[in-house]
């Protein structure tokens, strides 16, 4: 199998931490989302250690939150000592609902409103990763008003092209995120910040983009920050004291991906890291990263009930399931890649060359094509694997479907996460 928490049992049924799918589909209804806490637990770990191992002491990641946001997911944060990226006053207030301390907050975003800076002001958010020179001004004016300093990041766009996909890319200079370094726009933002009164630079932020296996650009990212952090203390005579790296580190969804080894990545940005800030003669600073889709994505999978099925003599074999691009947009949005099987008969000889197709009234409404399965009968289970983040947080309601349950497996039982929205969900807002 793809991943060693995924397995088949004696009756050829797939088995994620031990459970049989199929058994999870008939108690609790499909399109069902099943994850394996440990796995999860394991990835903030790995993070938390490998950081604090090469980047030094105070070093920490920071959960994206966007790849899932719910409450269990910043209970498990919280629980593993991890802090967490908001990017919005919805996921500052589901964090918050869940107990998190959001003194270890960063809140990101392109465009805080006024209620997003108040809100988070409110409850302490402990930093804003500043896009843009209006909402600083929005910002010092909203400390000010408060009579406190409040800490930020100054997000940059240090120019990197991580060649990955075009709608998944932010850290280029022509992008509607942060500031660019290359145009001078990032010295003019240093200066003007540090000239506010209620304003604490703490340092600088940058994101490459997202699902990228090499680590040549997050090694070209890091050494730039640094010596912009350097070039800063020559210009200013300000030593930042935190560099925020981003998320980004790729998945394997499908075999023919690498199975990366974020240690490893962590350790090779380290020693480079630590080269530039020796060559450089700055402090280094405390180094945070923000792992979204390697926390959670690979510790998913989404079973759901097959329907019709059909033969286009020449043409393709289409398998319908009763979910699609409702509860998972990806492929219809980025052509990405997952792999599908039949949990229902993960024994059966693998020879029908399809396209699962949605139930959503949209040609585009596909989670896979060129599948190879067992023929699927009506009323079988296909599993998607991998669909732990950027699924659920991208779900929608189109053609009204009610969103999928989510539930973990913790210690071999099932815990519910997320209930399955109900018809009534559906008209709560139509007056
Ligand atoms: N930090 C910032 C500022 C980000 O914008 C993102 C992702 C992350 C961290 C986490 O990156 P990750 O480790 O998850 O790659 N909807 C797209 C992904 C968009 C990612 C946006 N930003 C998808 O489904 O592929």
């Amino acid at each position: 199998m793809l991943y060693d928490h995924l397995s088949v049992n004696e009756r050829g049924h797939l088995t994620i931490a031990g459970r049989d799918t199929v058994a999870l589909a008939e108690a609790y209804g499909t399109p069902l989302m099943v994850m394996d806490e440990a796995r999860i637990r394991a990835r903030f770990r790995l993070y938390r250690e490998a950081m604090t191992r090469w980047f030094g002491g105070a070093s920490r990641p920071l959960f994206a939150s966007k790849a899932l946001s719910c409450r269990y997911l910043y209970r498990l944060a919280r629980e593993e000592g991890v802090g967490i990226d908001l990017v919005s006053s919805g996921e500052l207030y589901t964090a918050l609902a869940s107990g998190f301390d959001v003194g270890q907050a960063f809140f990101h975003g392109n465009n805080k409103t006024d209620a997003d800076i108040t809100y988070a002001m409110d409850h302490g958010v402990g930093w804003f990763v500043v896009d843009n020179l209006t909402e600083l001004d929005r910002i010092e004016e909203e400390a000010a008003k408060r009579n406190r300093v409040q800490p930020i990041l100054l997000r940059l766009t240090p120019g990197i092209d991580p060649h990955t996909h075009a709608a998944i890319t932010t850290g280029q200079v022509d992008s509607k995120f942060g500031i660019a370094i290359e145009t001078g726009q990032a010295d003019e933002a240093v200066a003007y910040t540090l000239a506010q009164k209620h304003i604490r630079l703490d340092g600088f932020h940058c994101h490459i983009g997202s699902q990228i296996f090499e680590i040549t650009p997050f090694c070209d990212a890091a050494k730039l920050m640094i010596a912009y952090v350097a070039q800063v203390k020559a210009r200013f005579g300000y030593e930042a004291s935190l560099l925020n790296l981003g998320g980004g580190f790729g998945v394997r969804y499908i075999e023919s991906q690498p199975q990366p080894d974020y240690a490893d990545s962590i350790r090779r940005i380290a020693s480079l890291i630590d080269a530039e800030v020796a060559r450089s003669g700055i402090r280094k600073p405390t180094i945070l990263m923000e792992p979204g889709r390697s926390i959670v994505a690979d510790a998913c999978v989404t079973l759901y009930t097959v329907g019709g099925t059909k033969d286009i003599p020449g043409f393709k074999h289409y398998v319908s399931v009763d979910g699609g691009m409702p509860d998972n947009p990806r492929y219809a949005l980025y052509q990405s890649d997952y792999t599908v099987c039949l949990a229902s008969r993960m024994k059966d000889q693998p020879d029908y060359t399809c396209t699962v197709a949605g139930r959503c009234c949209e040609s585009g409404d596909l989670l896979q094509e060129n599948v190879c399965l067992p023929k699927p009968k009506r009323g079988d289970i296909l599993a998607v694997l991998t669909t732990g983040a950027y699924n659920y947080s991208m779900a929608s309601n189109y053609n009204r479907i009610p969103r999928p349950a989510v539930v973990a497996i913790r210690d071999g039982e099932v815990i519910p996460v997320i209930r399955r929205e109900s018809f009534e969900d559906l008209i709560r807002y139509d007056l």
